[in-house]
């Protein structure tokens, strides 16, 4: 049966544990679909993982629209939502409502993900969702603000840093989103933060407390050349294709095929 937002807060209630997989093409899309995922995000990890950028910041909206319609095409049961990539949000709410409403409109996303809760964060999701534009939040490590952050460090360690997370969580919550990832943070952090909200926290480098988790599906493949510490490959794919290819190559060139 296709999921909707609604269940998220049946699930949390039911304490069932939410399962989540990126997506970036039409392929990429119907595995995760196929393999029961309960919510496919066409994460900004995009830029990185399918367009070879050093980090998530040079994706443009239009790059995202295009692979956002590329997985809306294999999705058929799990709930559908795009990252809006750097800049197309964080201007004003104007722009935040445009970006949004065509990730919606155009490409049958079903919500959006935001980076960080600060309070004006949390005024623009506030107005996506009273607009009718379901929103997802993103706090701890925010790829996003990968130059204010130094790298791509866990993030919270110290008592201030937590309880800052903690309030940008409560915050999003308040603003009306129906789900919100913690980012690489302590486990004992994320357990605060899912044991004081009421809606669904989705962990990733966050220890096992949250309600659901989600990876990179070209990491849960082994399809990139560089793992976050926190992330399992739970397949070679990458090593598998390059020996398939290599033997497609052998094969060729000893006339070997075709037969
Ligand atoms: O961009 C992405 O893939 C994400 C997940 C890591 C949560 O935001």
């Amino acid at each position: 049966m296709a999921v909707r937002i609604n269940q998220f807060l049946t699930w949390k209630q039911q304490s069932q544990t939410v399962a989540v997989l990126t997506a970036w093409d039409f392929i990429s899309a119907q595995m995760a679909d196929q393999a029961g995922a309960d919510l496919i995000l066409v994460g900004d990890s995009l830029a990185m993982v399918a367009l070879g950028y050093d980090t998530t910041l040079p994706l443009t909206l239009e790059e995202m629209l295009h692979h956002a319609k590329a997985v809306r095409r294999g999705v058929k049961n799990a709930l559908m939502v795009v990252d809006l990539p750097f800049l197309s949000y964080q201007v004003d709410t104007a722009e935040a409502l445009r970006s949004a409403g065509c990730m919606l409109k155009q490409a049958g996303a079903q919500a959006v993900k935001l980076e960080g809760g600060y309070p004006r964060m949390a005024a623009t999701m506030k107005a996506l969702v009273e607009s009718g534009i379901p929103v997802m939040g993103h706090v701890g490590l925010t790829p996003q603000s990968v130059h204010l952050t130094g790298g791509f460090y866990k993030q919270g360690k110290s008592p201030e840093a937590a309880d800052r997370i903690l309030q940008e969580a409560i915050a999003i919550e308040k603003a009306g989103a129906f789900a919100i990832v913690l980012e690489h943070i302590p486990a004992e952090l994320a357990q605060v933060i899912t044991e004081t909200l009421t809606i669904t926290t989705i962990g990733i480098g966050a220890g096992p407390h949250c309600d659901g988790q989600v990876l990179v599906t070209a990491d849960v493949l082994g399809l990139s050349d560089w793992q976050p510490p926190f992330a399992p490959r739970y397949a070679n794919l990458r090593e598998q294709g390059i020996a398939a290819a290599k033997q497609f190559c052998d094969d060729v060139r000893s006339h070997n095929f075709p037969k």
